[in-house]
């Protein structure tokens, strides 16, 4: 028996879990700070590194006292992400991990996303294709085996997530955009305006969404029209082309299995079509492991331990590293 705590401060939640053997969730506790930094529209780093310090070690308690002693190593996110967040929690990982003479494992915060779906009962067989879309990443992943990944396709300037951010902005609803415009869409049209489908046409695993943001934006600007139908259109269009780009990846990888992994992977629309149009298995996590959390960098962490893959006190986070 293994357990590993995850510590996961990337960006704007703290989360910390316990996992056992790479699989068992024995506590999983996230702290958003999603209330504090609505009112900037976005995420602030320096709020956020701030707030990662005021809440890292209570919430390690809490989560210490849930599981038992300490566990037989320390995962941390080490890369990609806001520097000051990274910092409190690789800084505050590898002091646990001195103190309790047990492993630092570093881990890749895309890599935290496809492991999440193997904390599921759906769990797929490697090899498997991942969508992983964030606020920061839409890229399409063949995950060959455990810490071999290739990237086939991503995004050539918005990340999705990003884009349902700032159309949520055009349209004047609440940060964060992606459970806004899922809420505002309910009521809506997604056929009332005909959005652009960026690279539908090219044969490329690639995506770019600046063009479906600006012609929201010159929707809004010049035409007019009402939230509903504007927010289920942009939606709808959004969610096509990542069904369309992830169909043209498993007829070309053959796989499988699909994982659909990231904060974006909680959106309803997504998850239906998804499991409607696509014709292999498609694991997507429940939404408390879509959005960022410890128990995903647990579960990669325990892996990369049971592989000799450690890092040192001299492990330092980056905050751009491609997976
Ligand atoms: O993975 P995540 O928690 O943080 C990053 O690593 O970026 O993803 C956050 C992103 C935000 O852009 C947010 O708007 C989006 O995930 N998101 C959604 C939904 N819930 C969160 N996008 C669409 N529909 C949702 N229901
Ligand atoms: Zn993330």
């Amino acid at each position: 028996m293994t357990r590993i705590l995850g510590i996961e401060t990337s960006c704007d939640e703290t989360g910390i879990a316990v996992v056992e053997d790479g699989r068992r969730i024995l506590a999983n506790e996230v702290a958003s700070q999603v209330a504090i930094h609505a009112r900037f529209g976005g995420v602030v780093p320096e709020i956020a590194s701030r707030q990662h310090t005021r809440c890292i070690s209570q919430l390690t308690q809490v989560v210490l006292e849930s599981t038992g002693g300490p566990p037989d190593a320390v995962a941390a996110t080490v890369a990609p992400g806001l520097m000051g967040s990274l910092l409190v929690g690789v800084n505050f990982a590898k002091a646990l991990s001195y103190a309790w003479k047990v492993p630092f494992v570093p881990v890749h915060h895309l890599e935290g996303h496809i492991f999440s779906a193997l904390l599921t009962d759906d769990a797929p067989d490697w090899p498997f294709l991942a969508l992983i879309v964030s606020g920061g990443h839409t890229q399409l992943v063949w995950c060959a085996k455990p810490h071999e990944y290739h990237t086939l396709g991503a995004t050539r300037d918005d990340a999705v997530g990003e884009c349902f951010d700032k159309v949520a902005r055009l349209l004047d609803l609440p940060y964060p955009g992606g459970p806004s415009i899922q809420k505002a869409a309910e009521g809506g049209d997604p056929h009332a305006y005909a959005f652009p489908r960026a690279m539908a046409k090219v044969d490329s695993l690639d995506f770019s969404y600046s063009g479906l943001k600006t012609a929201v934006l010159y929707q809004v600007r010049d035409g007019g029209g009402n939230t509903p139908d504007l927010a289920a259109s942009f939606q709808y269009a959004a969610v096509d082309i990542l069904i369309l780009k992830t169909r043209l990846a498993v007829s070309r990888t053959g796989a499988k299995h699909v994982v659909v992994a990231g904060g974006v992977a909680a959106n309803k629309l997504l998850r239906e079509r998804m499991a409607q149009d696509l014709d292999v298995p498609v694991t997507v996590p429940p939404f408390a492991l879509c959005v960022d959390n410890g128990a995903m960098i647990a579960a990669a962490g325990a892996s990369r331990l049971a592989h000799g893959m450690v890092g040192t006190l001299r492990t330092t986070p980056v905050p751009t590293m491609p997976l």
